[in-house]
């Protein structure tokens, strides 16, 4: 009795003393082996499939304005024995297996037992985010895939109270997201490098950092792993807040409203206005989003969020996904030779976000390479096997090199099935 009596306290004890230890360090968020070697070092990096991540909860300096971005660990801290050898370059980008996208990131340079740190110009109160503006910047699937769900799931628990460092700033970058960016930081950005803007070339103080960003996958935030504690559905209702979307249930599904994404470049629909009257056809009242329609970010997010079903051929386009509402459907249009990408990059997360998925996938016929080969060539027939010599032989083909002629009697059945899809939305309780 009495040693129960007395493990119990010891456990109160426990538990009383435990949120104590992990709020000594500003990033208590992370745990395990990281956590530890941060206690105990006061520095620990990570290296995962997609990115390294290098963090801090002791002081350091970070000259800024000349190449490379240097980080000097000031709080003595001990960079553990895979990272000896002190002086440790991170590329902030969370693409570190593309050779292209990491060949357009600068590194950031971690120094640490340095004998003579520059002087601080400036001293912060609050941690420091560092991550780049490089790697693939300016296509909408890998800003928000690679830069804004890395930045929410390793920024979002310090609730504001973090100073961001953008290496390879780009102006245009930072107004398009500025509303996510403001609402996960109260400060000002800092420039650390750029090739078209000016730089700050002030030396920063901070009490702890993190040099580049977590990444869980596409489209997504495992709340099991670490950081930990946010999901998918926390990031997409962090979005909504963001852009000020409304909540509550769709539009009437009686008229239902459909986006079509319209692209230009590759993977166009060459009937494209066959198609949209043809869903004008069933009962949707059709929005092509051209490129006019989509420039203004607030707007075409207000646009998506109030409409019923967004219909695009595979692209980056089909990111908005992500600021629909519960139970809207996303159709997808599936070129030849796109089966595995389309998978992976928005049927899972459109289903993993409660969205309802539906998919149309093209026949050999009815793309544009079908005319470009001889009927039995691997192109045409074995799209598999071309997609397994590297994105670099499948890239000029299936993604850049092919548009689709949709066949209208076919694309009616999905056309239909949609339909009805959005009609059972409503029968179902939303958000
Ligand atoms: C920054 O903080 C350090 C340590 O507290 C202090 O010595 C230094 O004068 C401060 N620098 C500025 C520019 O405030
Ligand atoms: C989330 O993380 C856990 C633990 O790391 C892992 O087992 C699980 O498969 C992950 N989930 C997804 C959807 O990747
Ligand atoms: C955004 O939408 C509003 C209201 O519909 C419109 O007045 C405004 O011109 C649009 N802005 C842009 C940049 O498209
Ligand atoms: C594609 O990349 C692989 C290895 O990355 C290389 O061996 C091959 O030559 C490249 N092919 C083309 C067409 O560039
Ligand atoms: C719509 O709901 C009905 C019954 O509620 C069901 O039988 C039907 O299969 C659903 N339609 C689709 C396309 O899921």
């Amino acid at each position: 009795m009495l040693i129960i009596k007395c493990l119990l306290q010891m456990l109160v004890l426990v538990v009383i003393l435990l949120p104590n230890i992990f709020l000594t360090s500003h990033f208590h968020a992370f745990t395990g082996s990281a956590q530890r070697e941060l206690s105990r070092n006061g520095v620990t990096c990570i290296s995962d499939t997609e990115s390294n991540i290098c963090i801090t909860s002791d002081t350091v300096r970070l000259t800024t304005g000349k190449s490379p971005t240097v980080l000097y660990l000031t709080g003595d801290q001990q960079l553990s024995q895979q990272n000896q050898n002190t002086l440790l370059q991170v590329r902030p980008y969370a693409r570190k297996t593309d050779t292209f996208a990491m060949a357009r990131t600068s590194p950031v340079t971690i120094i640490s037992n340095a004998q003579h740190p520059p002087p601080c110009d400036i001293n912060h109160s609050v941690p420091a985010v560092i991550f780049s503006n490089g790697g693939f910047a300016g296509n909408f699937f890998h800003d928000v895939n690679d830069v804004i769900i890395p930045l929410f799931l390793t920024s979002s628990h310090l609730r504001s109270r973090v100073q961001f460092v953008i290496t390879d700033y780009e102006q245009y970058w930072v107004n398009k997201y500025r509303k996510i960016l403001t609402h996960l930081s109260s400060f000002d950005i800092i420039v650390a490098s750029s090739s078209s803007s000016t730089a700050d070339k002030r030396v920063h103080c901070f009490p702890a950092a993190v040099v580049g960003l977590k990444y869980h996958g596409n489209f997504l935030c495992n709340s099991t792993s670490e950081p930990g504690g946010v999901s998918t559905a926390d990031f997409r209702h962090f979005l909504h807040t963001a852009f000020s979307l409304r909540k509550g249930p769709m539009g009437p599904t009686n008229s239902p409203t459909m986006v079509l994404l319209s692209r230009r470049k590759s993977r166009k629909i060459l009937n494209e206005e066959n198609v949209a009257e043809l869903a004008r056809e069933v009962g949707f009242r059709v929005i092509v989003a051209t490129q006019e329609v989509v420039k203004n970010l607030q707007n075409f997010t207000e646009l998506v969020n109030g409409c019923n079903i967004l219909m695009g051929v595979h692209g980056a386009g089909l990111t908005n996904l992500m600021f629909l509402r519960q139970q809207a459907v996303v159709l997808q249009v599936v070129p030849w030779g796109l089966d595995w990408a389309s998978m992976a990059y928005y049927a899972r997360p459109a289903k993993r976000l409660g969205l309802q998925y539906i998919e149309y996938l093209i026949e050999v016929e009815e793309s544009s390479l079908y005319n470009e080969y001889p009927k039995d060539h691997p192109v045409l027939t074995d799209p598999w096997g071309i997609n397994l010599k590297g994105y670099n032989v499948s890239k000029p083909v299936y993604t850049d090199g092919q548009n689709v002629k949709i066949n209208l009697a076919r694309f009616k059945d999905t056309l239909l099935k949609a339909r009805e899809l959005v009609r059972n939305s409503s029968k179902v309780s939303v958000e």
